[in-house]
Formats: structure tokens, sequence, C-alpha cells
């Protein structure tokens, strides 16, 4: 019950046990069409370049990046919290110049402060977290487009947190480029990456295109500033995706058959359906840890649905805390980053751990383990609140 990696659905692992083929083979690039297909429903785009980025979500992040960026490229970053500051170091690693803004951990920015940075820095790329998991925050997104592409810019989205249990919209919101991972909402292991790409953003990366010598043809001259990585070159990875079927890395198999069971799953409950079951999970979680008298962390109204930081009570070892809740209960809750670490706990409800009985057990031991450090709690009060949430949702 941290905010994530978290228990993955049965149903993934069982995908993932499945026999490997190889690279060139009929079910091989039938899947891999299959996997493209349903991550457009995922992402809720008509992007033709969606697909995978082998690697952990900043594997995603990476190859996003040090595509569309050159050195010297301004970028402005929007940071709310510790996953901005990892936009803002990989970027800094591609060579690019940029440029931030800084909202207090535990709030987000309004579109106008976004706008008016934009006016100030003229970036070739805005880059931004959805949902920032140190925090638990979830930047409002819909503006966003509008305002990059009236200055000029891309848009380029990290998912990883939000994606699957609160609402997304790669084509309705204009974003050009987003990234994401499998173990949060979507209820699968870290390893793989989906990412989309805008026309626009596929024309800018593209024009950097240079093929691996010893697999280019005649026609295949290099253009513009070579992407400084081989293996995030998306260029080369959208051509290894595409119909040209050009070779590139090996495909991670049982990451791309634990993505595809993600997808599906995702798509066969409904993206909106999913989203309001993160919704209630998450609402009757605020209201638990609100019972046991836990005060909750930032601006409620901001948080993502799938994940709550409580303050750790005075007096309480937040890290003795989690180890009981992981020792006497086989629960694992989150502890956090940076000004944070050691004053909040997180305390996830997403993926296959968004359920009535996660909840409600979570609930139950927590009000054991503060009990037993000493905390005033109200007797039941954690799991009373949380029912309460699922009463009237079922009314
Ligand atoms: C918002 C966000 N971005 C990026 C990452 C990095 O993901 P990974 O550890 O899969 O590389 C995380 C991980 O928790 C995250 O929450």
């Amino acid at each position: 019950m941290g905010p994530g990696p978290i228990t993955v659905d049965p149903r993934v692992l069982h995908a993932m046990s499945a026999q490997l083929v190889g690279q060139y083979d009929p079910f091989m690039t039938a899947t891999m069409n299959e996997v493209m297909a349903l991550y457009r429903g995922v992402f809720r785009t008509e992007n033709e370049q969606t697909l995978l980025v082998d690697g952990t979500s900043r594997a995603g992040i990476e190859a996003a990046l040090v595509s569309l960026l050159e050195p010297g490229d301004r970028v402005l970053v929007p940071v709310f919290g510790r996953f901005g500051h990892l936009l803002v170091e990989i970027a800094e690693r591609c060579g690019a110049a940029v440029h931030t803004i800084e909202a207090e951990w535990g709030t987000v920015f309004t579109a106008e402060q976004i706008d008016e940075a934009m006016a100030q820095t003229r970036p070739k790329v805005l880059a931004v977290v959805q949902g920032d998991t140190s925090t638990t925050m979830c930047q409002p997104l819909a503006d966003l487009g509008e305002i990059a592409h009236r200055h000029g810019a891309l848009l380029y989205c990290d998912a990883t947190a939000s994606l699957g249990g609160n609402p997304f919209e790669t084509d309705a919101w204009g974003l050009d480029v987003v990234t994401a991972g499998l173990q949060k909402c979507l209820g699968g292991p870290s390893g793989s990456a989906p990412i989309t790409l805008s026309p626009a953003a596929v024309d800018v990366i593209n024009a950097r295109k240079h093929v691996e010598a010893g697999i280019a043809t005649d026609s295949d001259r290099p253009r513009g500033a070579r992407i400084a990585s081989n293996y995030f070159d998306l260029a080369m990875v959208m051509d290894y995706w595409g119909p040209r079927r050009l070779n590139h890395h090996t495909e991670a198999t049982s990451m791309l058959y634990a993505a595809r069971e993600c997808a599906r799953l995702l798509l066969v409950e409904g993206i909106d359906d999913a989203v309001a079951r993160h919704r209630l999970h998450g609402e009757a979680m605020l209201a638990g840890v609100r019972g046991l008298g836990l005060e909750v962390f930032g601006d409620t109204a901001h948080k993502m649905t799938n994940v709550v930081a409580v303050h750790i009570p005075d007096g309480i070892d937040g890290e003795a805390a989690r180890t009981a809740m992981l020792e006497e209960f086989g629960i694992e809750i989150g502890t956090s980053f940076g000004p944070l670490a050691g004053r909040v706990w997180r305390i996830g409800t997403m993926g296959y751990n968004a359920r009535h009985d996660a909840v409600l057990t979570t609930l139950a031991a927590l009000e054991q383990v503060l009990r037993a450090g000493g905390a005033g709690v109200t007797a039941g009060g954690g799991v009373g609140a949380a029912r309460e949430v699922y009463e009237e949702a079922r009314a």
C-alpha cells in the first residue's frame, strides 16, 4: 500500500509467464502492433507513434528528453516535487538550458503562472509531471497544451504515477509527448515505459535521425544533430516498432506481455470506471486516515486519487511504525523524500490495491500500530470513516 511499486495484478503475472518468441516471429510483431493500439486507448490518443521504451519509467523520460532536446535548447520545468527535479536533472544531462519555476511542495501551479514563465523563457519544450508521487499532488494539465503551442513549444508530460487512476487526455489536452510506467495505477511491474508522440514531436525527432552503421541503407542519410543516446534514440526505436522493423534492441518480451495485459485490463474495465475506482478508494483512505486523527499533507483539492500523504504524529517513530506494519501485518506503506523525509508517510490505493478490503485492512492495521506507539487514536475511527464513504457511494 505504498506509492508504487504496488502488488501486481495476478493476471499480469500470469501473462508474463508466457513463452518467449523470436523478435521477428509473426506473433511478436503482431503483439507489438496490438500493444501500440492498446496504449492509444490508454493514453487517449490517435498518435501513430505509441509504443514502449524498455526500462523503468525514467527510461521513458530519458528517451523523450534526449530525443527532443539538443544541447543549448531551452526547456521550462515547473517543479513541485522530486520528480520535477528529475526532469531538470535529465534535461541538464541532455545539455539543455533548463529554466525552472518552483511551487512549494504540497501545491501545484496555476495555468497563469506557467503561461507567464513560458513568455519569459520561450522554451522549445515545456516539461511537466502530472502526478508528483513525492508530494501526491496532481498538476492540472488541460490548459497547458494551448499555452505551450501558443508559445511555440512542445508539451512533454511524465504521467508515471497518475495514468490509469486520474483523468488523462493526450489529444484533448494537446500533449505532444507522454511517458509512463506500469507499476502504479496500471497494476504491473516496473520495467516498461509506455510512450506516445504527437506528429509534431515525431517531426522534431526524425529531423535528427542517424541510423546505425551496419543496418542503414543508402536512403538513410544522417540528418540534424545526432541524438546523444543510442538506446534511447526514439528515431531508431520508432523504426523498430514501425513497419520497417529496423533492428534496434531486443524487445523485452516478458515486459511486452506485461504491458499488454495491463492495458487490456484497464480498457476492459473502462478508463472512466478505473478512475472512479481509484477516486472511491482514495476518498475512503483519505477519510480513514482523518478518522484516525492523522493530519493530511498538502492541498487535498489537487491530490492524486491514488495516494495520500499523512503527517507522522509527534512522538511516533515513522520508520518503526512502517516496520511494524510490514512485519506484523504484511502491509508496506511509503516514506518520502527530501524535505518530507521522516515527516510524512505515503499510503497508496492504486492499481490492484485500489480495493475495498485493502483499504479497510490497512486502516485497521495502522490503528493498532499507532496505538502501540502511544498515539491517541479513536477506536475504529479509521475503518468507520472509510466504511461511511463506501456506504455513501452505494446509496
Ligand atoms: C512521477 C514519477 N516519475 C518517474 C518515476 C521514476 O520511475 P522509475 O523508478 O520506474 O524509473 C517515478 C517513480 O516513482 C514517479 O513516481
